[in-house]
């Protein structure tokens, strides 16, 4: 009985630590062949390119940087491009939260020092800080749905608490923020100066992170934060499918993952060797240190250049962070070629699809609210979104990774909208799956609007399997 209750104890924690891993292990997501035309992935380049720095062969290290995103003067970005005769009507954005302190602590080390205040003498720092904590510390309990009214605004803690949003991460947001607003505010008009609060749509998971990452990406955006005009819903599903959660062949999917993933890490000796050598600085039994996920809070380390934990058995180092991220890179590769995982993403990213395509066709239609919307959200999030569009090949979502659904309208003939989809400020509208061929077979220069409804509400339950045309049909599925 004893031995029995064990096993199953073994077993549950096995399947978290699958699941947690899961969320862990994109670090970059590498080309995947296309669906339908069998494109070959050698050919397809991987979304963010800079061809002055991007390594020949993949560096764990380089890619590592990139995740941090530590803030930078200057960005290069694509937002709010388009033919001069079109006019844009609306703007929606799902974010990652920003920088964050670890989720896990590494046992029997001491946590890593950071600092959770926002100080306008440290760095990395925005023009915006001092008044966004001003601003916050005003803040006003009836703006957000329960249970987000009793969060905290902003971090506020000396010594981070797990999952702390950072300042860096405030700081992510407040850039981005300020970008968006350039653009999309200053430019091009898309909200009038007396705008009122039912032209924002905003919605967060009940995380402190990335509530504040809202607030902050808000605060940087809106020339006026008035508190009587924001209004932030709570999402409790971290796949943003509340009311279309229930899918069973989803879940099934994403067990077949998890299972590919943990036979291809006992294949990796030279993984299994350092995580040994790890947990033996650390005096733990290895499994017990591989349930600590300690390339997460080595990615801490890292992205705040604060040295690896030693014991006085020694310490983590360079090598082992890259053999953990090295054999990640492999398992991406291994993942695209199975394709489990878009199938998992095919289903997972359908809701929050319909949603950001139905409020596009009510615009369209001429309704004027909710112009601008805002999901504030996580990894699990934008990486089954990205791979769903066809974008597998996008690098996991760094922190404050954004990704933008703009809608054009033609000025010349106002019936047509034509929609661009942005990447961390690329244009990756033609990449996806959905308008891939664009080219080819129409002249148009922007991609119409019916091409993502057609894909939602039809061509991607089709690209999971040629018998479902919608979703219930393709959840319940009998063996898949
Ligand atoms: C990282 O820390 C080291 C030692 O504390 C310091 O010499 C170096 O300049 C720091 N690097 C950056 C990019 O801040
Ligand atoms: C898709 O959106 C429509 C319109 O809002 C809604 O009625 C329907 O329930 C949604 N379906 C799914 C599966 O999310």
């Amino acid at each position: 009985m004893l031995f029995r209750n064990r096993f199953l104890l073994l077993l549950a924690l096995a399947a978290l630590l699958a699941f947690l891993s899961l969320s862990l292990q994109f670090f970059h997501l590498i080309p995947m062949s296309a669906a339908r035309n069998g494109a070959s992935s050698k050919s397809r380049k991987r979304i963010m390119p800079d061809p002055v720095t991007e390594p020949p062969v993949t560096d764990p290290v380089y890619e590592a940087l990139l995740y941090c995103n530590i803030p930078r003067v200057a960005e290069r970005s694509m937002e709010g491009h388009a033919p001069h005769h079109f006019k844009l009507v609306s703007v929606q954005v799902l974010i990652r939260h920003g920088d964050r302190y670890p989720l896990y602590a590494i046992p029997k080390t001491k946590r890593p020092e950071i600092d959770c205040t926002l100080m306008a003498n440290r760095k990395p720092y925005h023009p915006k800080l001092e008044a966004f904590v001003n601003h916050m510390s005003k803040g006003s309990g009836s703006s957000f749905e329960s249970p987000l009214n009793s969060m905290p605004l902003y971090p506020n803690h000396a010594l981070c608490e797990m999952g702390e949003l950072t300042q860096t991460g405030v700081v992510q947001h407040l850039q981005n923020g300020q970008l968006l607003g350039d653009i999309y505010l200053k430019k091009h008009k898309l909200l009038p100066s007396d705008w009122s609060p039912d032209q924002l749509y905003l919605e967060t998971t009940g995380r402190s992170r990335t509530l504040q990452s809202g607030l902050a990406l808000l605060y940087g955006f809106l020339p006026d934060f008035d508190w009587k005009k924001i209004y932030f819903r709570h999402q409790p599903s971290v796949l943003f499918c509340s009311g279309n959660c229930y899918c069973p062949v989803r879940n099934q999917y994403l067990e077949k993952e998890q299972r590919r993933q943990y036979l291809l890490r006992l294949k990796n000796s030279q993984l299994e060797q350092t995580y040994g050598e790890m947990a033996k600085i650390v005096n733990v039994p290895t499994k017990l240190l591989r349930a600590a996920n300690p390339i997460d809070s080595m990615l801490c380390h890292f992205c705040h250049n604060v040295s690896f934990p030693c014991t006085s058995s020694g310490c983590f180092d360079m090598e082992h962070f890259k053999v953990i991220k090295m054999h990640q890179i492999e398992d991406e590769k291994e993942r695209r070629k199975k394709r489990l995982y878009l199938g998992y993403s095919l289903l997972g990213a359908h809701p929050i699809l319909n949603q950001t395509i139905d409020r596009m066709q009510r615009i369209a239609e001429g309704r004027k609210d909710e112009v601008f919307a805002l999901y504030s959200a996580h990894d699990v999030t934008l990486s089954p979104v990205l791979s769903a569009l066809g974008l597998s090949e996008a690098r996991f979502p760094r922190f404050a990774a954004r990704l933008i659904f703009e809608l054009w309208q033609d000025r010349e003939k106002p019936s047509e909208h034509s929609v661009r989809i942005l990447y961390n400020g690329v244009d990756v509208t033609f990449h996806t799956f959905f308008c891939q061929d664009h080219h080819k077979r129409s002249s148009k220069p922007m991609c119409p609007l019916e091409n993502l409804v057609r894909f939602v509400k039809r061509d991607m339950f089709v690209t999971l399997d040629s018998s479902s045309t919608n979703y219930h049909d393709a959840c319940h599925r009998e063996g898949v």
